[in-house]
């Protein structure tokens, strides 16, 4: 595959890199061989090979090529009850919304049809890569794995366990710890099987849903499934989410539940730690002694957390922080809305929102996000912390692209100068592009959406 384009790319957290008109030389596995500049002495030549070789497509003018997004908190079943009961506490809308709903995807036909959606949904809108809570089932969780597979997106798929049976409805949990380890040291090994022949990758991810749904005995042997398996099986969960769920670690151990996680050898460079919005100075250095993840989902924060995280906080310490869109906690299924979210989050922390209080004394100074930091962890940044060579546009890395046509029909962006600079058109196909303006993505060259 040979493609021409203009786009943009993280170069740092807080630099994008314009490139303009720039080739890309694609090899059979879908990996950027090279990145050629018009400049560049074998430019022409090997633009005239590709396109004797019928392999070359160059973008329109108007169009600019982004790297693929990377979402690392989906709750894949969430999607069929999406936009609904966030008036809800977490506790509330765990049992009456979510439970629920999670519990019909024993049926593995219904699976099909939602996780079908979602994937495709997710790819129309340019997200490339993402790691999905599935349901308690392990056949139905199966079936989201095969799904993303499929349809080409590179998937990271976990089987939920909770299996506290005070905590948990009988009509859904695992029915004792034995079983919640078993059943996913089989879908670790199903999924594995599932990634062999999979071009863009398929792993298996260990998924105790929070402390508060498991047992002792759950964690602690799901702790020993992550060692034997840590060379390919991921690890998720939430961490210091909200005040309730935070404090409710405090009670049962008198410790974090970032402290406890890690005692349970949860806690790796392959952990995956949704929302981390109250960690304290310890736990953070918990999170960079281990090299852990920590998934900022600001719109879900906005309602379940009812705090903002200090993502700039988590930087400068030396976390590693990727993005997510917690669908249904946050009901926005493309990260184009989690990267504003971000960015207008980090805002309401910086200057602070009571006006009640004097100007000066109401915010966070140094909290801001800029729009570039907030690309840069739906991109590079969340290939970074999966330590995978994906979320930028630059040789060795794999071709995971979207297409974003700045002039589509009736979704317009407002560009209405020949010579608008590069980066107030990046700045607005960030704000204001909506999913009719992605027209193509690929994923480890392969395409998967052309509208
Ligand atoms: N904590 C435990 N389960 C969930 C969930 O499904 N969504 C969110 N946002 N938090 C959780
Ligand atoms: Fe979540």
């Amino acid at each position: 595959l040979a493609i021409e384009g203009s786009g943009f790319t993280s170069r740092t957290r807080d630099e994008v890199q314009y490139f303009d008109h720039s080739l890309f030389l694609i090899d059979e596995q879908g990996i950027i061989q090279s990145v050629l500049e018009p400049g560049d002495e074998r430019y022409a030549s090997e633009k005239s090979q590709a396109q004797e070789r019928g392999i070359y497509q160059a973008l329109a003018e108007g169009s600019y090529l982004l790297p693929g997004f990377i979402d690392l908190h989906v709750h894949a079943p969430q999607w069929a009850q999406d936009g609904t009961g966030l008036d809800e506490p977490l506790e509330v809308w765990l049992g009456k919304y979510t439970f629920p709903t999670e519990s019909k995807f024993a049926d593995e036909s219904y699976a099909h049809v939602v996780y079908e959606d979602l994937v495709n949904r997710m790819l129309a809108t340019g997200t490339t890569t993402a790691a999905y809570y599935a349901t308690v089932d392990r056949k139905g969780s199966l079936v989201l794995a095969q799904e993303a597979e499929r349809l080409g997106q590179r998937a990271l798929v976990g089987k939920v366990v909770m299996d506290d049976a005070e905590a948990n409805p009988d009509y859904y949990r695992d029915p004792s710890a034995e079983a919640a380890i078993e059943e996913t040291e089989r879908f670790i090994n199903e999924v594995a099987e599932l990634n062999e022949h999979s071009v863009q990758g398929v792993y298996p991810v260990i998924t105790p849903r929070f402390i508060p749904s498991c047992t002792d005995e759950a964690l602690r042997g799901l702790g020993e499934l992550a060692e034997r398996y840590q060379s390919y099986a991921y690890i998720q969960t939430h961490c210091s989410e909200s005040d309730w769920e935070h404090g409710y670690a405090y009670e049962r151990y008198g410790k974090s539940d970032t402290h406890m996680l890690r005692e349970f050898g949860l806690f790796t460079r392959r952990s995956i730690l949704a929302h981390s919005v109250y960690p304290n100075e310890e736990d953070m250095r918990v999170f960079v002694e281990t090299g852990a993840i920590a998934v900022h989902c600001p719109l879900s924060n906005a309602f379940f957390a009812g705090a903002v995280a200090p993502i700039r906080r988590y930087l400068a310490a030396g976390m590693h922080v990727a993005l997510g869109s917690d669908i249904s906690g946050g009901y926005n299924p493309d990260l184009y809305g989690a990267i504003r979210q971000a960015v207008t989050s980090s805002r309401m922390l910086e200057t602070g929102v009571n006006r009640d209080l004097a100007a000066g004394e109401r915010g966070v100074a140094g909290s801001a996000l800029t729009l570039n930091n907030a690309f840069y962890l739906a991109t590079a940044g969340g290939g970074e912390s999966l330590g995978l060579p994906i979320g930028r546009l630059e040789a060795g890395y794999a071709w995971d692209a979207q297409v974003v046509d700045t002039k589509f029909a009736s979704a317009r962006l407002p560009i209405f100068e020949s010579n608008e600079p590069a980066s107030d058109i990046f700045q607005k196909i960030v704000n204001l592009a909506v999913p009719e303006n992605i027209r193509t993505v690929w994923v480890q060259g392969r395409e998967v959406v052309r509208k």
